[in-house]
């Protein structure tokens, strides 16, 4: 099997750029995923946010957490566990209104560096989309369009910590499933591994690497794309020893945002492929989401497919 996919961005200004475009391209097209080195968000910020992440679990989250554990008895358990996941989370939500100053408990620091740290992952999330564009010989611009929604997108972040785990074998980190959104940029921790994807029917591990950005598609641009490029089923491990970091950051649709696949995609596909994908409100794809989450997406695409009628029809006519 190949070897899990590795880009180097700052190639992209180099003589190597066709060939960075295809790695791209084959990531999109065969994985769902890929890691990005190079990608010039600074070292220095990187290594600020992971300090004060760690920092505030340590401060804020580790008893809490440890306290649920001991609430649950999930240290001795003795048969898997399938509805809850052993990770530590909150989420920031950047755009369209940020909720950072609402947080408990996060000292104005951190608040100030995660704010920093989001407007880069925008700029980098809103580059790879239009790099996306490129290889899919769509417009400049195209893809971003019909994440703006009346309000602009949907950008946060879900700040995770995976404990060690007694039982891994027993409770996922994260249970496995597709991301509901548009692309996911995840800074994770360095050291402690524990993220896998789904490739060829195999757990494939995603390689823990210093100031990297692991990249995943999520469900929206599988619909966008018309299935040229598949959000990809993934979970997270928990490892029993170490604490593993992890910031995901989801750039989504706005709410009001109408999401269907592209008609130069389409066109360009056999009969049989033309109405694979629904078009929907993206805030109804979400309540959908939230209750199944960890189940396959198809039937996800199916349900909207069965509430499409409203989107598509006139109004009706009153006299
Ligand atoms: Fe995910």
């Amino acid at each position: 099997m190949a070897s899990f996919p590795i880009i180097n961005l700052a190639q992209l200004n180099t003589e190597e750029r066709p060939a960075i475009m295809e790695q791209i391209k084959d990531a999109c097209e065969n994985w769902g995923f890929f890691e990005l080195v190079d990608h010039g968000i600074s070292i220095e910020l990187m290594d600020t946010v992971e300090k004060l992440t760690k920092d505030h679990y340590k401060k804020c989250m580790e008893q809490r957490f440890k306290e649920m554990v001991a609430a649950k008895g999930l240290d001795a358990v003795q048969t898997e566990i399938n509805d809850l996941d052993w990770e530590s989370t909150f989420f920031l939500k950047h755009l369209p209104v940020s909720n950072i100053s609402e947080i408990p408990d996060l000292e104005d620091h951190y608040r100030k560096v995660m704010k920093e740290f989001a407007m880069e992952l925008e700029k980098l999330a809103e580059n790879l989309l239009d790099l996306l564009c490129e290889n899919l010989g769509l417009e400049k611009g195209y893809l971003k369009k019909p994440f703006s929604g009346s309000k602009g997108p949907n950008f946060g972040t879900k700040v995770s910590n995976y404990p060690p785990c007694p039982k891994p074998d027993l409770i996922k980190g994260l249970r496995a499933h597709t991301d509901a959104g548009g692309i996911i940029l995840l800074f994770q921790d360095d050291k402690v591994s524990g993220l896998q994807l789904l490739k060829d029917d195999k757990w494939v591990d995603v390689p823990p690497m210093r100031h990297s950005i692991v990249v995943n598609i999520g469900d929206q641009l599988e619909v966008i794309t018309n299935g040229k490029y598949k959000s990809v089923l993934h979970r997270v491990i928990a490892q029993t020893d170490g604490n593993r970091m992890s910031l995901a950051s989801f750039y989504n649709p706005g709410s009001d945002a109408v999401i269907f696949p592209a008609p130069a995609l389409v066109e360009k596909e056999a009969e049989e492929n033309k109405h694979k994908y629904p078009k929907f409100v993206f805030e109804d794809y979400m309540k959908l989401y939230a209750g199944l989450k960890f189940q396959a997406k198809e039937p996800r695409f199916e349900a909207m497919k069965t509430m499409e009628s409203p989107v598509n029809s006139s109004p009706i006519a009153t006299v």
